[in-house]
């Protein structure tokens, strides 16, 4: 599809190494949706759970290896032995305390950055070469935390970041457009949270650029009016499906698997995922989302994606909220 750089395209078992292991840290919501997602995409070939809960981690798996025959052919295990994950090639860690209704994600950081701390050491020691990316939120001090706490270089170990927000944005364009999400290509940059950004300036309609974009059947253009209200409801929507039940999981997962198909199969994706920057645009010392190519080694190149100075100044004011928080807690 036309720049679809966050669509999800088959992965069929042949394309996967037959010993792709995909490993999930927590199997609450997210992460048994997303190992889910994962089997049913294909993205690996064997997927091992984790989690303290003994009996909740064997009956996902479990549940899921009962429609091993509906997907493409894979194994699944659980267990609350953390040797489930060795060897893994991609660890996805999703555990730790969930968004309850009114909270922000920057709440839980004191709570998830001691208990993905006491994770890191035993998983880094089962699993070295593994390409680790941090779900948990608040996802972008919780990178920046576990980078620190592992020691992994900053290619190996990055968070899911703004894969889910620009998703959102790509649908609500699609919707106001009329225009299939595949073909809308827009990036949401800087913190997995409140002080996130479009990039509007960049994101294209087909081969339009979106800002010049004068509408289709009788649908008009994207006035700043409607883009500020499409960036309102990307930042609200989490907050609003917390609301209705409980927790966000299936376009989370969803983001998730195609993060772990650009690593499994090495397809240097291009993918907003928060990553330890160190001078994009002068920003350093801070993990946060810009569009960046993703394959077999985890993080590589940031694209120094054009942006207006609006765009900039976000984003500096989105890497200053975070660095703070993180200073906060010691990092
Ligand atoms: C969300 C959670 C994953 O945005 O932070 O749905």
């Amino acid at each position: 599809n036309d720049g679809d750089d966050l669509g999800l395209t088959g992965v069929t078992a042949g394309q996967v190494r037959r010993t792709s292991k995909l490993a999930i840290v927590g199997a609450g919501a997210v992460g048994s949706t997303m190992a889910y997602a994962a089997l049913m995409r294909g993205a690996a070939r064997s997927v091992a759970l984790y989690d303290i809960n003994k009996a909740k981690v064997e009956a996902e798996a479990l549940d899921l290896g009962h429609g091993i025959q509906f997907m493409p052919m894979a194994e699944v295990v659980g267990s609350d032995d953390i040797e489930v994950c060795t060897g893994a090639d991609v660890v996805v860690v999703t555990a730790g305390a969930k968004q309850k209704p009114g909270q922000s994600r920057i709440d839980l950081a004191e709570a998830t950055i001691s208990l993905v701390g006491k994770i890191l050491p035993p998983l880094v020691e089962v699993a070295p070469d593994a390409v680790y990316i941090m779900v948990t939120n608040p996802v972008d001090i919780v990178t920046y935390a576990a980078l620190q706490q592992s020691g992994l270089p900053p290619t190996q170990m990055f968070g899911s970041g703004t894969v889910l927000d620009s998703s959102r944005l790509r649908y609500l364009i699609a919707k106001q457009t009329g225009v299939a999400v595949q073909n809308v290509h827009a990036y949401v940059a800087g913190e997995h949270g409140d002080t996130e950004l479009p990039l509007w300036s960049s994101a294209t309609i087909g081969a339009v650029p979106l800002l010049e974009w004068n509408g289709i059947n009788g649908r008009g253009p994207l006035t700043s009016e409607v883009r500020d209200g499409i960036a309102r409801e990307v930042v609200e929507s989490a907050y609003r499906i917390i609301e209705g039940k409980g927790a966000t999981n299936y376009a989370v997962a969803l983001a998730g698997s195609r993060i772990i198909e650009a690593v499994i199969k090495d397809e240097q994706r291009i993918l907003p995922v928060s990553s330890l920057l160190d001078g994009y645009h002068g920003i350093r010392d801070v993990c946060l989302s810009v569009p960046a190519l993703v394959g077999r080694e985890g993080v590589g190149e940031r694209l120094e994606v054009p942006m207006s100075a609006d765009e900039l100044a976000g984003l500096r004011r989105s890497a200053e909220t975070l660095r703070a928080v993180a200073r906060r807690f010691g990092f």
